[in-house]
């Protein structure tokens, strides 16, 4: 695949850091943005910034109408059934923590178990230990292998041997790039009647999303992983299942009618929705989900899954690393200890060579745990980044060696 003419879409890859060509390697963290996404976000900013859902008059009917598009694409985008299926949040934490909250105050009681799987990020761990403190119910992990993938024998018989209500699991590993099984993981699911909430955080970048494939009950996003704004989100439930949440938060937008001795709740997604919502966050989200499928998401992920395999030879020649993850399916993510120099020295170094890297836990410790080590170097990939990238890496690994022999 030909990179350079959509790397020319993002600005902000075509910058020196320290004297050096950028290499951005910590698309696990944020993804840069196409020009595509600036100018639907500009172009609202500037010309239909207004209110959405409240005012008579034109530019907030505009706005309305491009909030309501935007919900439209997210849906088709993943394969929900309807837009309805749709609520916007503030990220992917927000929407793990909306279903936890909301679905877990509903549905959890003493006895009840939560499986969580052993790499999840802490955004779709914390808040259902926070569930299980309220109810009674018990967070019970499913264990991951040396290679980093869910041990799907202890998953089966996991869910045979407790009264589990949910699994929450995680679609692609930002720790470690693991892809895991998630269609078969919710039919086992099912099967033992529990439901399973998915963190897509990590997925829609890199490999195609079909919610109703997956038979997710929910399925929680983030847009700035996925070439999009930051602070907006969204989390996709099954209709049924959202029609029955209690609000997560309440207030403005969220009511039908209110006395001063009582509300009545509006129709989905409104209900779920409380105060003004990101309304350019959200048309961003939808111009990057765009942006992506013209793209085609499986061509860029072939691209990724190349360099993914040049890197890992390259960077396994260099004495003293480890990688952490060696999953048979895996997206752009190479996640290395180094022998001789704690990861922060790492990226430091690399950081002095333009290259940008994430080090520390990622925000998984109890898969740092699992593996023993406090923290890692992770090069994440995404769509634009090219084998320079990958040789500045090395380069600068190189260094590294060099200087802590
Ligand atoms: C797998 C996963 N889940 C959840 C999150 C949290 O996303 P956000 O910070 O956008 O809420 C992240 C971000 O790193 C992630 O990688």
């Amino acid at each position: 695949m030909t990179v350079a003419p959509l790397r020319n879409e993002f600005p902000a890859l075509d910058q020196e850091v320290n004297g050096r060509r950028l290499a951005y390697l910590d698309n696990a963290a944020t993804t840069q943005r196409p020009e595509a996404v600036i100018q639907a976000v500009e172009a609202f900013t500037r010309y239909d910034n207004a209110n959405v859902h409240r005012g008579v008059h034109t530019v907030s009917q505009r706005a309305t109408d491009k909030f309501d598009a935007a919900r439209a694409t997210v849906a088709r985008a993943i394969g929900a059934s309807r837009p309805e299926e749709i609520v916007f949040t503030k990220g992917c934490t927000e929407a793990l923590n909306l279903v936890a909250s909301s679905w877990g105050r509903a549905n959890l009681s003493e006895g009840d178990v939560v499986l969580v799987s052993t790499m999840e990020h802490h955004s779709n761990l914390v808040p259902w230990q926070q569930a299980a403190t309220l109810s009674g119910a018990k967070v019970v992990p499913i264990p991951v292998t040396d290679s980093g993938e869910i041990d799907l024998d202890d998953y089966v018989r996991l869910l045979a041997s407790h009264p589990v209500k949910m699994v929450a699991v995680k679609h692609v590993c930002n720790a470690i790039g693991t892809v895991n099984p998630v269609g078969d993981m919710v039919s086992e699911a099912h099967r033992a009647g529990a439901l399973v909430t998915v963190d897509g955080a990590q997925a829609l970048a890199h490999v195609r999303v079909d919610v109703s494939s997956i038979g997710a009950d929910f399925y929680a996003m983030a847009s700035h992983k996925v070439y999009g704004p930051m602070g907006t989100g969204a989390l996709y439930g099954r209709f049924d299942l959202l029609d029955r949440l209690p609000p997560y938060q309440t207030g403005g937008g969220t009511i039908r009618s209110v006395t001063m001795e009582e509300t009545t709740f509006a129709e989905l997604p409104d209900r779920l929705e409380a105060g003004t919502p990101n309304v350019p966050g959200a048309i961003g989200f939808a111009a990057a989900l765009d942006w992506l499928e013209r793209h085609d998401v499986e061509s860029l992920a072939r691209h990724e899954s190349d360099l993914l395999r040049t890197a890992t030879e390259a960077v396994t020649r260099i004495p003293g690393i480890t990688v952490i993850g060696q999953a048979a399916r895996k997206a752009g993510i190479l996640s290395f200890t180094m022998e001789a120099a704690h990861p922060h020295d790492v990226g430091t170094v690399l950081d002095s060579e333009g290259v940008a890297v994430r080090t520390g836990h990622h925000c998984c410790q109890p898969l740092m745990r699992r593996f023993g080590v406090p923290a890692t170097t992770r090069a994440s990939l995404a769509a634009y980044n090219t084998e320079d990238d990958v040789e500045a890496l090395v380069r600068g690994l190189d260094k590294v060696a060099r200087l802590f022999a």
